[in-house]
């Protein structure tokens, strides 16, 4: 999570070339879009879906909703343009997929840097590859640096399951020890963390269900790939109502004069120690900003 809680629980990728999916932009309740130019773009439609950018993003809606732009890779004969093309629409992020080493993070801002593109502008990064598997300690150790503008890390599953030969199977049991890495070295980093797509997405009970387990290992929202996805994404990275009110009565019961200067209470039969207080602070925090 982030210093000021941006809520990212639904992340949409709406392909730059899709004119209907784009128009629904504005009526869409996720947190984020993001506009894709990559793999959702076919090779003959790549020019002209990163020409429709700039409309795109004159017509953007107001602030609540995050746009990101996906570019193909900045070693593709597309990523280049595609990359300066983004950065003119001062989206709020820049997606880079394919990143491997913490040095395809580094140049991406040196270009944001040399355009002088706002502190404002960020890059999230893709960890979809073996080498970024390999290397997601100190790719995710630049978020503790502000200069690197890196924010946010997106796991791209169907990329990691095609480069590494695993079965993708209902329950992930292959992918999951990776994602679990993704979640440490996010924390690690003070980085944002959203879980990779569902395929299914007439399957909206196995999506929902997919989410609930991607919130309790410590993601904060998930990429979406369909408008329907949405509803059960929003549910499922905001706190519930029986978490709000067990934080209430931690931070309640700490703030009684009794407990005044006390390291360890004991509430309801429990011990409650000070790092629960800060834990359910934040979620206080989280709730409240999401209006939960
Ligand atoms: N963003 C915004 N709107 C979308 C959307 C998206 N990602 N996906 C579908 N819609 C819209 C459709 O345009 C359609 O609009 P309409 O009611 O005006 O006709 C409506 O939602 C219903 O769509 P539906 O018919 O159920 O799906 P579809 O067959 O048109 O599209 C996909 C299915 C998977 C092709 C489409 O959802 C898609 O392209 N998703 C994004 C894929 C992507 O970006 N992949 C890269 C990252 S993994
Ligand atoms: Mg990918």
């Amino acid at each position: 999570m982030t210093e000021t809680y941006r809520p990212r629980r639904s992340v949409l990728y709406v392909p730059a070339s899709n004119d209907k999916a784009l128009a629904k932009i504005s009526s869409l309740a996720c947190d984020a879009v993001i506009i894709d130019l990559e793999d959702a773009v076919a090779p003959a439609d790549k020019v002209s879906a990163r020409e429709k950018l700039a409309g795109i993003f004159a017509n953007r809606p107001g602030r609540r909703c995050e746009m990101v732009v996906r570019i193909n890779a900045r070693s593709s004969e597309w990523g280049a343009d595609d990359f300066l093309a983004a950065l003119r629409c001062e989206p709020d992020a820049i997606l880079l997929p394919k990143v491997d080493t913490p040095r395809d993070v580094l140049e991406a801002g040196d270009v944001l840097d040399d355009n002088f593109a706002p502190d404002e502008m960020k890059l999230w990064a893709m960890i979809e590859t073996p080498k970024a598997l390999l290397n997601i300690g100190p790719i995710a150790e630049l978020g503790r640096d502000p200069a690197s503008r890196l924010v946010c890390f997106v796991a791209g599953t169907n990329d990691l399951v095609k480069e590494t030969g695993i079965l993708a199977t209902p329950d992930r049991r292959y992918l999951t020890p990776w994602l679990m890495q993704m979640v440490l070295a996010a924390r690690a980093g003070g980085l944002d963390l959203l879980d990779g797509v569902f395929n299914d997405f007439r399957d909206l009970d196995a999506f929902a269900r997919e989410c609930t387990e991607a919130a309790a290992m410590g993601f904060d929202g998930k990429s979406l790939i369909h408008p329907a996805q949405i509803e059960a994404a929003n549910r499922a990275f905001a706190p519930s109502a029986e978490a709000v009110a067990e934080a209430r009565s931690v931070k309640d019961a700490f703030a009684l004069a009794e407990n005044a200067g006390k390291g360890v209470i004991a509430l309801n039969g429990k011990m409650v120690e000070r790092l629960h207080l800060a834990q359910a602070e934040k979620l206080l925090a989280k709730a409240a900003a999401i209006g939960a």
